[in-house]
């Protein structure tokens, strides 16, 4: 199970470094880019989609599962990717988009049109990223079902064709020595096909509804599939979910399901002591007994989250990174976090037709001062860059290096929380204490013995702690 040790880093590709000077980042663009990762710490990458797509949602309308993105590179590059990883200690994931398939997909286009979810009349249905969830379809005059865009229509998941079809994809790539799949939107891929009107008003609950115990039949299929390779691939769900305890369920009750579901309450919390250690103690309670937490702050479908929780206050973020690099679990870093990388800005027009305020958060990644290579969308902040960090002793980046290495420490050892004033969270992992002061005040928390590790403003580490920490606003540290 390397997973529960590991730091996964995300990789939007397009957007991390170009190596043809066409402007679009790109796989042998990220390969060169392997030294800076492996110097990081991460054990893991997961990439976002890098199949062939028309790119109507980028990438995530995927109209061939067995290739690459031609703006990517070819096969060749992803294998020499794997490799060159592989030789760094460094594991590829990329991502599995079994809800639906581009339009554009030969599937939909003529072989398979059986495979998708077809009405003679809409329902109420609404798509996730705005109006009705069917589109007309002139050949077969009859509606197709797409819980996106209208480009991105539904799979037919209680077609045996589709599953099979599915597993000989996901045995194409984990005999390619990919190490697992992020799977998108894993909590919704079986839909009930009773295609009756939604009696709720929301407009979530009006989404297509799921078909629960066929989704986690599929996930356990794909699981027990997963666990034949050695190791095992790790299935790593987007499992979209406001609940806990729903989210819980991903793991599957025998644990024979995911073996890391994303905990979307926490990436949706806001910076205060209470609600995350509120969170964090809920899924400690709510995951089965095998089960292992994972926790992230960003993805490329949010607003950054030194901009969206820290106000933009580079040490609240330093307090976040810490929480995050020091909590039991697997951490997932989104590419930029570890240099504290702010929201961007969004185009005019925006290149993201669904949900422009993405494009803000898939900016190309700063290197060093200079305009990046990777052009396809404005850049943000170019003062926070690699080139800049790696020089500087206190800077964000060598704060997650060093928590990254200290975590190793830290390993297995159960989380507890440790009881403080409002306005801290703290907690112990062993023989280790963890503690954010997320307020405006300065703040003791105790009893806490030992030497400060490592601390957000880096002026506190190698000092002796005896019976209480002090910390002053905003703030953080390690102690062991
Ligand atoms: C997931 C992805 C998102 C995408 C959507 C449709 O939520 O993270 O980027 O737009 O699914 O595939
Ligand atoms: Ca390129």
């Amino acid at each position: 199970m390397w997973w529960r040790d590991a730091v996964l880093y995300q990789v939007y590709v397009r957007s991390f470094a170009d190596s043809n000077g066409d402007g679009i980042g790109d796989l042998a663009g990220l390969t060169a880019r392997l030294d800076y990762l492996e110097w990081l710490g991460v054990d893991a990458l997961w990439l976002n989609p890098t199949f062939p797509s028309p790119d109507a949602d980028w990438g995530y309308d995927v109209s061939d599962y067995y290739g690459v993105h031609p703006d990517f590179g070819t096969l060749a590059d992803l294998d020499r990717l794997v490799t060159e990883a592989v030789r760094r200690g460094i594991r590829v994931l990329l991502d599995l988009v079994p809800n639906h398939t581009s339009e554009r997909h030969p599937w939909f286009r003529v072989e398979h049109r059986d495979w998708y979810v077809w009405a003679d009349e809409p329902t109420n249905w609404r798509a996730v990223f705005g109006g009705p969830a069917w589109a007309w379809d002139e050949r077969e005059g009859r509606w197709y079902l797409h819980s996106f865009l209208p480009e991105m229509p539904d799979l037919n998941w209680h077609e045996p064709g589709v599953r099979a079809e599915f597993e000989r994809i996901l045995r194409f790539w984990f005999d390619r020595g990919v190490a697992g799949f992020r799977i998108d939107v894993v909590h919704r891929t079986v839909k009930d096909l009773r295609l009756r009107d939604a009696a709720g008003r929301g407009r979530v609950q009006r989404f297509p509804p799921t078909d629960v115990p066929g989704t986690h039949e599929l996930i356990r299929a794909w699981r027990r599939l997963a666990d034949e390779y050695e190791p095992p691939r790790l299935l790593v769900g987007e499992t979209y979910v406001l609940d806990v305890h729903e989210m819980a369920t991903f793991y599957g009750a025998d644990a024979d399901e995911l073996q890391l579901a994303f905990n979307f309450p926490f990436l949706h919390a806001s910076l205060r002591a209470a609600e995350l250690r509120r969170i964090v103690e809920l899924t400690e309670r709510a995951l089965p007994e095998a089960a292992w937490p994972v926790w992230t702050l960003s993805n490329h479908d949010h607003v950054r989250f030194p901009t969206r929780i820290c106000d933009g206050d580079e040490r609240r973020a330093r307090c976040a990174l810490l929480a995050l690099l020091a909590l039991r679990g697997t951490p997932v870093l989104y590419y930029g976090d570890e240099l504290g990388l702010e929201q961007g800005p969004t185009p005019e027009p925006p290149l993201d037709r669904a949900r422009p305020s993405r494009d803000g958060c898939r900016t190309p990644m700063p290197w060093d001062e200079r305009p990046p290579a990777v052009t396809w969308l404005p850049n943000g902040d170019l003062s926070r860059n690699v080139a800049a960090q790696l020089k500087d002793p206190d800077s964000v980046l060598r704060l997650c290096r060093d928590l990254i290495g200290l975590r190793r420490e830290l390993a297995a050892a159960p989380y507890e929380t440790l009881s403080t004033g409002p306005g801290i969270w703290a907690w112990r992992r062993g023989g280790a204490t963890v503690a954010v002061n997320l307020s405006a005040r300065p703040a003791h928390v105790r009893p806490v013995e030992g030497v400060v590790r490592v601390s957000t403003d880096r002026s506190r580490d190698g000092e002796h702690v005896s019976g209480r920490l002090r910390l002053e606003p905003w703030s953080g540290a390690v102690v062991g």
